[in-house]
């Protein structure tokens, strides 16, 4: 296998997995607080970037799993399954992999409350969707600290841009934040425009209404 055993290759794939979950976490975030703040993305409708929220969340979920699946595979080191879940559980490196283990918590823990989302009130639902920032934060933290690789040449560069992409999707969010209508006076406005009673015409209401939701 050209110098490479079934060890290095577990632990190719352990980093490689662990690179592309921290760029998807990374795009996750940032899409998450354009759906929040009635953001798009350019030429796509606000519908296609909540598929695209919900299916990258998915896709990092399955990259996370197979990175942690590897990381456990790999001989070179011991990791214990419990490590996993519970933080600081781990004889190797315990502080890096406890904050990878907390972040891979969260993340499950917003699947999960995502895709029961229809059984529980908004307020706690989007309560438990903060704990996305403190999921993102702790696999920031445990990326760099776990492993030298990000330290130095284009992961560092990678991780950069992914620390500035999410600091400005969140300056952005605060920026905007004091100038939208509350939920309910949105829904208000909404109901206001598609009255019979409303002068404008039928296509006019329509994009109104889009541009509010
Ligand atoms: C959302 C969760 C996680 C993300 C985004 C993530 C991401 C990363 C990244 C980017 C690296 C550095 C890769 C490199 O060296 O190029 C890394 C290293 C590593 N991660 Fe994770 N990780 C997560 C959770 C976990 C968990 C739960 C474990 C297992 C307890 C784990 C075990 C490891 C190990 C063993 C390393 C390499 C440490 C070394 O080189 O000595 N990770 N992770």
């Amino acid at each position: 296998m050209n110098g490479i055993t079934q060890s290095t290759a577990l632990w190719y794939v352990s980093r490689a997995t662990g690179v592309v979950s921290l760029l998807l976490l990374t795009g996750i975030v940032v899409l998450g607080i354009l759906v929040n703040r009635q953001g798009r993305l350019p030429g796509l409708p606000r519908f296609v970037v909540t598929g695209l929220h919900r299916n990258l969340s998915l896709l990092g979920v399955a990259f996370v799993a197979l990175h942690v699946i590897t990381a456990i595979a790999d001989p070179y080191v011991t990791i214990r399954i419990a490590a996993v879940v519970i933080p600081f559980a781990s004889s190797y490196k315990p502080f890096w992999l406890g904050l990878g283990a907390i972040s891979l918590d969260l993340v499950a823990a917003l699947i999960v409350t995502s895709l029961a989302r229809a059984r529980m009130s908004r307020r706690a639902w989007r309560g438990l969707h903060w704990f996305s920032y403190a999921a993102w934060g702790s696999a920031v933290v445990h990326s760099f600290g776990a492993s030298n690789d990000l330290h130095r040449g284009v992961l560092l560069y990678l991780a950069i841009a992914c620390c500035l992409v999410v600091a400005g999707a969140v300056i952005w969010r605060i920026t905007h934040a004091g100038r939208e209508l509350p939920r309910e006076e949105r829904a208000a406005a909404t109901l206001e425009m598609m009255s019979p009673g409303s002068i404008r015409d039928t296509r006019s209401q329509r994009r109104d209404a889009e541009n509010i939701r």
